[in-house]
């Protein structure tokens, strides 16, 4: 395997020291992206928010402080990113607020129509089966909660062999029933919403 071949898995799944250490430069390199999701005004006080693929858990804290009395849950099949993210969020997994799980997003260890929003950051073109994983994203949503995915252009373009083109992406959420879907670009990145 060459290095960027180890890297590219340790971004899908990371693992051990090496792993922990890109999770801490995700953490400091996707901040921006963090910074949108906040400008783009997707979250609301008092929402229960599920976070996919939650990586080192910045994203997890930064919705935890726009959310103050909500409740904010991640879910990484990575175990060593579970674990970076408890580290980063102690206070709020102390106190009850933030819940992280080890767990794919083909199968949510949660109830139908559970959570107000869902976001997944840089992890969907790392997903299985994405038609499927979408279809499990909408049964976990309450009606009229919204999925926020956001993503590098390029890395979208690098990893995916299907659902690369805006229609694409826009045909698979109506298919699953999606109702209103938005996207946006910004500096290369692309936020796609839907409200289900
Ligand atoms: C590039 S990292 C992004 C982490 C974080 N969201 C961020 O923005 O910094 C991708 C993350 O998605 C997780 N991931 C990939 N495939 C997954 C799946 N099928 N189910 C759950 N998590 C997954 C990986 O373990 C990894 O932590």
């Amino acid at each position: 395997m060459t290095i960027l071949q180890r890297l590219i898995q340790q971004a899908k799944k990371p693992k051990g020291f090496v792993g922990s250490l890109m999770l801490r430069i995700m953490n400091m390199a996707h901040s921006g992206m963090n910074k949108w999701l906040i400008k783009n005004g997707n979250v609301y006080d008092g929402d229960i928010v599920l976070d996919i693929g939650c990586g080192g858990g910045k994203t997890l804290q930064t919705l935890s402080k726009i959310n103050p009395s909500g409740k904010i849950y991640g879910i990484d099949f990575s175990e060593q990113a579970v674990k970076d993210s408890i580290r980063t969020n102690k206070m709020d997994v102390a106190n009850g607020k933030v819940i992280v799980t080890q767990a794919s997003v083909s199968s949510i260890p949660y109830t139908d129509q559970f959570f107000d929003t869902i976001t997944a950051f840089q992890t969907h073109y790392f997903w299985p089966d994405l038609g499927n994983d979408v279809k499990e994203v909408f049964r976990v949503l309450k009606r009229g909660g919204k999925f926020i995915i956001i993503s590098e252009l390029y890395k979208i373009n690098y990893h995916m062999n299907a659902y690369k083109t805006k229609s694409e992406i826009k045909q698979l959420f109506e298919s699953v029933g999606f109702q209103s879907i938005h996207m946006i670009e910004n500096k290369g990145w692309l936020c796609i919403t839907g409200t289900k």
